[in-house]
């Protein structure tokens, strides 16, 4: 066993992130009003952390999904790393793939002969951002590079000038050439630090509010609270020279598991681009998820200028190029992220979609306000069916199977009768340790309360009326051994039970009765109707049964004689 954690403390080894000096911090009052810009790097930051790299196909694959989603700014790759991915951005541009709105963004480190590739592999493109970094925060400084600040300084500075240089060398190829430069580890560099190198950069590259540079602020190790880093965010905002010529991008991380909380709270704290990828793809825990961001701004009525309309699309794009799968409590794409299985939730949200349903037809077309206790957004803004919004297992109660009964069989149970169901699918819910498909709860229910035909067994009626009376005679089986039996009363119901009474020799009464006609979608012809009996009787619990016929009576009948088979089998 592995007792370290009783054993030690942690505060002999570890020590927390020291807090931003920023007593007049505006970002907790500020409130997201727009998208920002989006950038993928799902075939940059993505790729390079898959177990198997995309091939040029997959990356096509992905380019084009990313493009249908409405990215308008992708990362493509790091050319100067391999053959594949020069390859890759030499396909898109001289096979005129990439859309007149679409800019393409490569990543090189700071060093000529890959700076001299970098560009080399996006002349021609209409839009380039050629992105260049280094690392540094003191500890990346020292043990990683053994490089003093102003050496690292030099180095980002270098590398500007070698673009400028490697670009003015193709002259001009049409192409409109941007600049993103990152401090690498921004998350761990002293805020002094950060702006004194992005300053120089933007100084070399000859920033202007025409000529704007991306600073890009990555949490490349995400190691604080994300009020840490929008405290980070809005220290650099606020106290970056030329801050107009430049335009503040974030790129988070997830080691934590707060990629999405910081993005937000940097774009509160005057962030104006966001960096992620699909799913939250990306080196160890992960980029920040696109998809959770954009959603997220949808669910609060902002537009996010991205379209996941159809998010099973996306899903099976993505994990067929990353061969990785959206967890099944991804945010917003997961399998059940819209599912309940507890029979208090499911109850909510029945009766939510019921009165959803009923608000929008009020509203005669009109779009309605989302108001469904659980469901956080309509599941069919991504393209999702309300199928998998209920589903049964053990710890289900009667709302579950109730709505799937009603939803995919047009039976609307009577709601003391939905407790006795319940417990019905329960014992099989139970047994089963399994979750149960509306198909099984179908079955069960059938089984349970509809196919009761021992011992006895309904096979005609007919009914004659005089002074009020009306008298039955029905056909019945009893034991196997088939019988005419005649009762009267003041409907068939009634004269039914009598008729039952006086061949069984017992007093069954009716407790409650209820019908509905099942909705079908057509003509009519064969429409039926379903009716619920609770039958009476002294010395056993009530029981309910069901009846489902063409014929309103036959129905009734069939449901007496269900719920008295029933009760004699609880005797
Ligand atoms: O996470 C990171 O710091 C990066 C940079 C190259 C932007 O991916
Ligand atoms: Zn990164």
């Amino acid at each position: 066993m592995n007792t370290t954690f009783k054993t030690m403390n942690p505060a002999d080894k570890y020590r927390p992130y020291p807090q931003i000096d920023l007593p007049n911090r505006q970002w907790p009052n500020q409130v997201l009003t727009k998208a920002p810009i989006w950038l993928s790097t799902d075939l940059r930051d993505g790729n390079q952390s898959l177990i198997d790299p995309m091939g040029i196909d997959q990356k096509l694959k992905m380019f084009e999904l990313l493009v249908k989603i409405g990215y308008k700014e992708i990362e493509i790759g790091f050319p100067s790393a391999s053959q594949i991915e020069f390859d890759f951005v030499r396909k898109l541009i001289d096979e005129n793939r990439i859309p007149a709105d679409v800019t393409i963004q490569a990543l090189t480190q700071a060093r000529t002969d890959l700076i001299n590739r970098t560009v080399e592999s996006l002349v021609g493109a209409k839009n380039a951002i050629v992105h260049v970094y280094n690392a540094t925060s003191p500890l990346f400084r020292e043990v990683v590079y053994n490089k003093s600040r102003s050496e690292t300084v030099q180095i980002a500075v270098k590398g500007i000038a070698d673009i400028k240089a490697a670009i003015k060398s193709h002259g001009d190829c049409g192409t409109n050439w941007r600049l993103e430069y990152s401090p690498e580890t921004f998350s761990m560099t002293e805020l002094d630090f950060a702006k004194e190198i992005c300053e120089a950069v933007m100084v070399e590259w000859g920033a202007s509010e025409q000529k704007k540079v991306i600073l890009n602020l990555p949490t490349t190790i995400e190691v604080a609270t994300p009020n840490v880093f929008a405290d980070q965010v809005e220290w650099m905002h606020t106290h970056l020279a030329n801050r107009a010529a430049a335009i503040i991008s974030v790129h988070p991380h997830n080691d934590r598991g707060t990629g999405t909380a910081c993005a937000e709270l940097a774009i509160l704290a005057g962030a104006d681009r966001v960096e992620g990828c699909l799913f939250g793809n990306g080196e160890r825990t992960g980029n920040v998820c696109l998809v959770n961001l954009a959603i997220n701004l949808w669910s609060q009525g902002i537009h996010p200028q991205v379209d996941y309309s159809n998010i099973a699309q996306v899903i099976r794009i993505s994990e067929e190029c990353t061969q990785l799968p959206v967890g099944a409590r991804h945010p917003w794409a997961g399998e059940l992220v819209f599912t309940a299985f507890s029979g208090s939730h499911q109850d909510a949200i029945k009766k939510g979609l019921t009165r959803q349903k009923d608000r929008e037809a009020a509203a005669n077309g009109a779009t309605t306000m989302w108001e469904v206790p659980y469901l956080p957004i309509d599941p069919a803004d991504l393209g999702r069916s309300y199928e998998a919004v209920i589903r049964v297992n053990a710890q289900s109660g009667k709302g579950g199977m109730a709505y799937l009964l009603e939803r995919d069989h047009g039976l609307t149970l009577p709601r003391l009768f939905q407790v006795e169901v319940a417990r019905a699918v329960q014992v099989f819910a139970d047994e089963s340790g399994k979750e149960l498909s509306s198909e099984q709860i179908h079955t069960i229910f059938c089984g349970e309360f509809l196919a009761r035909t021992a011992p006895i067994r309904y096979i005609d009626h007919t009914i004659s009326h005089q002074g009020g009376v009306e008298t039955l005679s029905a056909t019945i089986e009893v034991n196997g051994a088939t019988k005419t039996v005649q009762g009267t009363g003041n409907g068939p119901l009634s004269a039914f039970v009598h008729a039952l009474n006086k061949e069984l020799g017992s007093q069954f009464s009716v407790a409650h009765y209820s019908e509905h006609d099942i909705h079908s979608d057509t003509s009519g012809e064969d429409a039926q109707a379903a009716c619920y009996v609770q039958i009476a009787h002294a010395d056993h619990p009530p029981a309910y049964g069901v009846g489902i016929d063409a014929n309103i009576v036959t129905a009734s009948l069939i449901a007496v004689v269900s719920a008295i088979n029933r009760n004699s089998a609880t005797a």
